[in-house]
């Protein structure tokens, strides 16, 4: 979107304001399939959990990759009209709960549609075993982060060794393993954790058939896919060819791959507008204070690990400045260092590629609601 349109919006909608443009989420999915043709792609839900979203991107033919009840029924809120056969071969084939640990009530509510899950552990294995004996299950491996923005195999994730053990626990105990899958860590720019992990889900599929005599069907190559925040992230397109040698070298042409893209598919959607509202020389240097916070929009700044630079559309001779959110926490600083003209109380600034982990860990902190959050060409 240009400056004017953005000016437009925020006149019309007031500040803080979240612009979703859809147009973009389908170039990025359409990027997605383009380059990993063979990959199925489940939106990772999580990272924005806008039903106008998940209504785009189903409507693109997206699959999807939920980790609580409240997301399952989000993408569940598109299917429920479809004929009962349809709307079971929908969550068969198009759905993942991909949170290795859930609570019992889940697995009871989760087994009525019968969807895939992943585990890491045996203790969830018996609770699926017990709530939920009819999902299908995956086995998540903890896979190198090394480099990527958020790390999570510190939370997630077995040994090659453990996961041969846990799936001939699983087929023992009469649950059905489709798939084994990983998490590189998300914004991952060091390719050689995609190369290692898959080198890696390959010798668990090798070993599980050599002792077990098993065939593993599915292998889940998580999320981690880099949004293009700035010029040193590699075009998607590299990465793709490098995933895409692999998976012909390591497995067998009937394996189905798929993949959780969360940040890649939405963050470069985003454009977020705030208004100042206090302006102050501190130490010399000059502070803003705007209608957003790290509490709100800025939420990646802290969850995150992201920042997002500010722009503004006055233009002027720049100078390092701070900008600070609307709320009275010292911990609320979106910037100590943006280069940005000499604006006035009530002018605009703005951020863009904030559409993945920002808006969907909002909070209503101090008293201040989450940014209004509308949708262009949805
Ligand atoms: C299991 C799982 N899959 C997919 C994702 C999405 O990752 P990303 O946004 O890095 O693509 C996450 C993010 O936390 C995740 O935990």
């Amino acid at each position: 979107m240009n400056k004017t349109e953005l000016q437009s919006l925020a006149k019309k909608h007031g500040t803080p304001l979240v612009i979703i443009d859809h147009d973009q989420i389908r170039r990025n999915y359409n990027e997605f399939r383009r380059h990993l043709p063979k990959v199925q792609c489940y939106f990772a839900v999580k990272a924005n959990a806008e039903p106008t979203i998940i209504r785009t991107l189903y409507q693109a033919g997206a699959s999807f990759d939920v980790a609580s009840l409240p997301e399952f029924m989000l993408v569940y809120e598109n299917i429920k009209k479809l004929p009962a056969k349809a709307r079971q071969d929908f969550i068969w084939d198009k759905i993942i709960y991909a949170n290795p640990v859930k609570p019992k009530e889940t697995l009871l509510e989760l087994d009525k549609y019968k969807p895939l899950v992943t585990f890491d552990n045996l203790a969830e294995l018996e609770k699926i075993k017990k709530y939920a004996p009819h999902a299908g299950v995956v086995v998540r491996l903890a896979v190198a982060n090394t480099g990527s923005q958020c790390e999570l195999s510190n939370k997630f994730g077995c040994s090659p060794g453990e996961a041969v053990d846990l799936i001939l626990a699983a087929f023992k105990m009469g649950l059905i393993v489709e798939g084994i899958s990983f998490h590189v860590g998300s914004q991952c720019t060091n390719f050689q954790n995609f190369v290692q992990a898959l080198n890696m889900a390959a010798a668990v599929i090798k070993e599980t058939q050599e002792r077990g005599g098993h065939e593993i069907k599915i292998v889940d190559i998580g999320g981690g896919f880099p949004a293009p925040y700035n010029q040193h992230v590699k075009p998607f397109g590299e990465l793709a060819r490098v995933i895409n040698a692999e998976i012909d070298r390591l497995f067998d042409k009937n394996i189905q791959i798929i993949a959780e893209p969360g940040r890649f598919l939405v963050a470069s959607a985003a454009t977020a507008i705030a208004r100042i509202t206090g302006k102050a020389i501190r130490e010399g240097k000059r502070c803003y204070y705007i209608d957003d916070s790290v509490y709100h929009t800025y939420s990646g700044i802290i969850f995150d690990h992201c920042q997002y630079p500010l722009k503004a559309f006055k233009s002027g001779k720049k100078e390092v400045c701070a900008v600070f959110g609307q709320t009275c926490d010292g911990l609320d600083v979106i910037s100590q260092s943006e280069l940005l003209p000499n604006l006035e109380i009530e002018d605009l600034v703005y951020s863009e590629k904030i559409g993945a982990y920002s808006n969907a860990s909002a909070t209503f902190f101090n008293g201040f609601p989450p940014a209004k959050v509308i949708h262009v060409n949805a």
